[in-house]
């Protein structure tokens, strides 16, 4: 399954949340993540001490990476600040967008702005919250099968 971690806001622990996201998606099944940052964040962090479980590539290298071997689920750690069609494409090419958010009155008004554009291609869906130091709010895509 494709699962994208996006926020207009910066620093919303969009990284440390795919990290952990794919960790999870692992013990599923073989797991790719595609890092989308310029500045290759989980690319590094997988670099740090024995690596992760789960293979971790720039998402320009993905396409070369999946011809290569087999996953069941593709991790996309998004851009910080991306432009509205850029947040358009990643939120469109995944079944799962989840978008993580600080409890702060600035990450409230960039995570409004955040579903508004996920919404603007797709019908409203009921967004989940999971309040864990950060929180998140995630809801499946337009083109996620029902
Ligand atoms: N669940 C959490 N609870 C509290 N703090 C967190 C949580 N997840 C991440 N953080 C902290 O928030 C900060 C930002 O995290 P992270 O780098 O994952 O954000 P980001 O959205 O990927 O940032 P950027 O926009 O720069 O790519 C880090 O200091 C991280 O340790
Ligand atoms: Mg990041």
């Amino acid at each position: 399954m494709p699962i994208s971690i996006g926020n207009f806001k910066g620093g919303s622990a969009k990284t440390t949340s795919a990290i952990h996201i794919a960790a999870d998606m692992q013990t599923l099944g073989p797991t790719i993540l595609g890092d989308g940052d310029i500045v290759r964040a989980s690319v590094k962090w997988s670099a740090r001490g024995t690596g992760m479980p789960f293979k971790v590539v720039p998402i320009a290298q993905l396409a070369k990476e999946m011809r290569a071997a087999m996953y069941d689920h593709v991790v996309i750690d998004a851009e910080a600040n991306p432009s509205d069609e850029d947040f358009k494409d990643i939120a469109k090419g995944c079944d799962l967008l989840v978008i993580p958010t600080e409890a702060d009155s600035t990450a409230r008004d960039r995570l409004i702005y955040t579903l508004t554009q996920a919404q603007g291609y797709r019908p409203p869906q009921s967004p989940r919250a999971h309040h864990q130091g950060a929180s998140a709010a995630a809801g499946r895509s337009a083109d996620a099968p029902r």
